[in-house]
């Protein structure tokens, strides 16, 4: 059974906005799934309607199996959620913050368990401090802490690391993979790239409300990437050799590199390019490839639907 199930997913707002059209989407258990797309591209919209905080106009969620508006109790005790927005005024202390979190989702005390919860988020020593009081690192960790006071199987985390110090993402994220091995599901929503490359097993890219793609992260890189080979010039060229026409070869700056772009996909044969360039008696002194990073592919599939 997957985590989650989304299918025929929509939701209009009562502005009329379209949100979210179609969404099919299966999250496997223990996998890191990242949801990646551009600001207003419907991750929240998402999240928040698998967490029941926003009624779907359409289709339906399954946690577990269970159905997320007909069994919200039961499915919102299996998930926690770090919403984008934090919530940081609060006079409470950390302490009754998570462990009041966890008596919510009608978990009995467990004291024993808050405490290694804090520890692990080096929160050990904060226990006692009002959340106003702390810095907002130290708050979106209370956040975390908070969503994962009941033990959660499904874990949420809405634009974790925006507007996040480098030091602390790299916490974030070495957190994230020990819950990972601990058996805990988790879904993330990102617009860093880089965060997706760095952190996700699979990979759904949404745009203005329609899932364009779903993908196992290194397929994605060498489906759709592309490679390129540069070939240091020993002296200029004036032009592209009309012999290697077929190639597809561009020169590059002021004719002391010829450039060979291919798809990552396909293999080619180096050693023959090389051949042909000693036939025509051209010489180079240096040779480098270049992989397309999931940058420049998810820059290319966006800004292809506009
Ligand atoms: N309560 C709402 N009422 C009307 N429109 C909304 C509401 N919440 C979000 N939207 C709109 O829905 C779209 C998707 O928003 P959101 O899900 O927050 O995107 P993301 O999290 O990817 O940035 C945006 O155009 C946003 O302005
Ligand atoms: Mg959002």
């Amino acid at each position: 059974m997957n985590a989650i199930s989304i299918g025929g997913l929509g939701k209009r707002y009562a502005s009329g906005h379209v949100a979210l059209r179609d969404v099919d989407l299966q999250i496997r258990k223990g996998e890191i799934f990242a949801l990646l797309g551009p600001n207003g591209a419907g991750k929240t919209t998402l999240i928040n309607i698998v967490c029941g905080i926003v009624t779907p106009s359409a289709g339906h969620v399954l946690a577990n199996g269970h159905d997320v508006t007909r069994e919200y109790r039961t499915t919102r005790s299996i998930i926690g959620l770090v919403p984008q927005e934090l919530a940081t005024d609060s006079f409470e202390s950390v302490w009754a913050t998570v462990n009041h979190s966890r008596g919510l989702f009608g978990r009995p005390p467990n004291p024993r368990y808050v405490e290694s919860l804090l520890s692990q988020l080096s929160l050990a020593d904060k226990r006692n401090a009002r959340i106003m009081t702390l810095s907002g690192g130290m708050k979106r960790r209370v956040m975390i802490a908070k969503a994962l006071a009941h033990e959660p199987d499904i874990l949420f985390l809405d634009e974790p690391t925006a507007g996040v110090d480098v030091e602390l993402r790299r916490d974030m994220w070495a957190l994230m993979r020990r819950l990972r091995d601990q058996g805990v599901t988790i879904i993330l929503t990102t617009h860093y790239i880089e965060e997706a490359e760095e952190m996700a097993d699979r990979i759904g890219v949404i745009d203005r409300g329609t899932l364009i793609l779903v993908e196992d992260k290194r397929t994605l890189i060498e489906k759709l990437g592309k490679k390129r080979l540069t070939l240091q010039m020993r002296a200029p060229l004036p032009s592209v050799p009309r012999e290697l026409a077929d190639l597809g070869l561009e020169l590059g700056a002021d004719g002391t590199e010829l450039v060979f772009s291919y798809e990552a996909s396909r293999s080619i044969d180096i050693s023959a390019l090389v051949r042909r360039l000693a036939d025509l008696s051209i010489e180079f002194s240096d040779m480098h490839t270049h992989q397309s990073s999931l940058e420049e592919i998810f820059v290319n599939l966006v800004s292809k639907r506009t």
